[in-house]
């Protein structure tokens, strides 16, 4: 089968800076796909690469086997990108802009899909409304219905839940979980790390424009499978004999120790209390992607 996605050495510098080296990777057909990294780490400009928005200094994109360079105007059909900034038309209301957006991809006979997709969104009430009268998390809304219009057998939501509260974010994820089971190919950037855990069966994370890690969800979970010990104390600085363990400090005080049993809580109690440190509060929790992300973010 095609791939979804396949990414070939792509590079691409703004001046001296250098925003993508060497990313290579390929999404398949029907993947729920998580493309993380820190801010500026390259993800918006890597989505902008493949929606042909800005061309790579070198290397090859392709989307359903078609070139986003050479074979421009087929990559794009099959292809719905989310932007993560809110672009919109002040003038126009909800139905002119989805119908302007479906005339740019020659589509016509959509009224049924776009009627889904609106429905799906909560947005029938909302259609004949002028854009600039919408709430940002409407608007948003209105971006997604936007991104999909076409139909496009491959969707790219960059940072689709900023902003936006719970009701909608939990129905945005249901509308695309059930996409994906219909065969459609979804690939998310979001800093909200539990959403990508459990929505996303793949993770890839740049970092400074590189992929600094591809693997599956599951894996990464395992690989860097541990247990957080978070404790605060009356202290902001711990005692000495606890040097060896690998921990982080907080800004609000907090410390996390980074444990590959529980059995290790009680050696640290016993330091904290030896060093007359009371614990003001404490907890434990096993490792999520959450961590799986800053520890590749620290040490890669
Ligand atoms: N048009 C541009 N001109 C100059 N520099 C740019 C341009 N677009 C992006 N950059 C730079 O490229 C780097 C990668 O930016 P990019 O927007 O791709 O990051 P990102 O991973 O999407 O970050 P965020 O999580 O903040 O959205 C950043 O250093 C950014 O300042
Ligand atoms: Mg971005």
């Amino acid at each position: 089968m095609i791939p979804a996605l396949e990414i070939k050495g792509i590079n691409k510098s703004f001046g001296p800076m250098r925003a993508l080296s060497d990313i290579n990777l390929t999404v398949d057909q029907g993947e729920f796909f998580a493309l993380l990294g820190p801010n500026g780490a390259g993800k918006t400009t890597l989505i902008s690469i493949l929606a042909g928005l800005c061309v790579a200094d070198s290397g090859l994109a392709k989307i359903m086997g078609k070139n986003v360079v050479v074979d421009y105007q087929s990559a794009r059909m099959n292809l719905g990108v989310v932007p993560q900034e809110l672009v919109y038309d002040p003038f126009f209301t909800v139905r002119e802009i989805l119908k302007i957006q479906s005339g740019y991809f020659g589509n016509r006979g959509n009224t049924e899909w776009i009627e889904e997709v609106t429905n799906s969104l909560g947005l029938l009430d909302k259609m004949d409304q002028n854009m600039r009268t919408l709430s940002g998390g409407m608007k948003r809304r209105v971006l997604v219905a936007q991104a999909l219009v076409h139909k496009p057998p491959v969707i790219i939501l960059d940072e689709p839940t900023a902003g936006v509260d719970v009701e909608l974010r939990k129905s945005l994820w249901k509308f695309m979980k059930n996409l994906n089971s219909q065969g459609h190919t979804i690939v998310l950037t979001t800093h909200y790390l539990e959403e990508a855990e459990t929505l996303c069966k793949r993770v890839g994370m740049l970092k400074q424009g590189r992929l600094a890690l591809l693997d599956t969800t599951q894996n990464l979970l395992k690989r860097f499978s541990g247990i957080s010990l978070s404790v605060k104390t009356t202290s902001s600085a711990m005692p000495k004999s606890l040097d060896h363990y690998s921990m982080d400090f907080l800004s609000d005080g907090e410390w996390v120790f980074r444990l590959s049993d529980y059995s290790e809580v009680e050696g640290i109690l016993e330091e904290l209390r030896k060093a007359n440190l009371p614990v003001k509060s404490l907890s434990l929790r096993e490792a999520d992607l959450e961590d799986v992300f800053f520890s590749v973010i620290k040490d890669n």
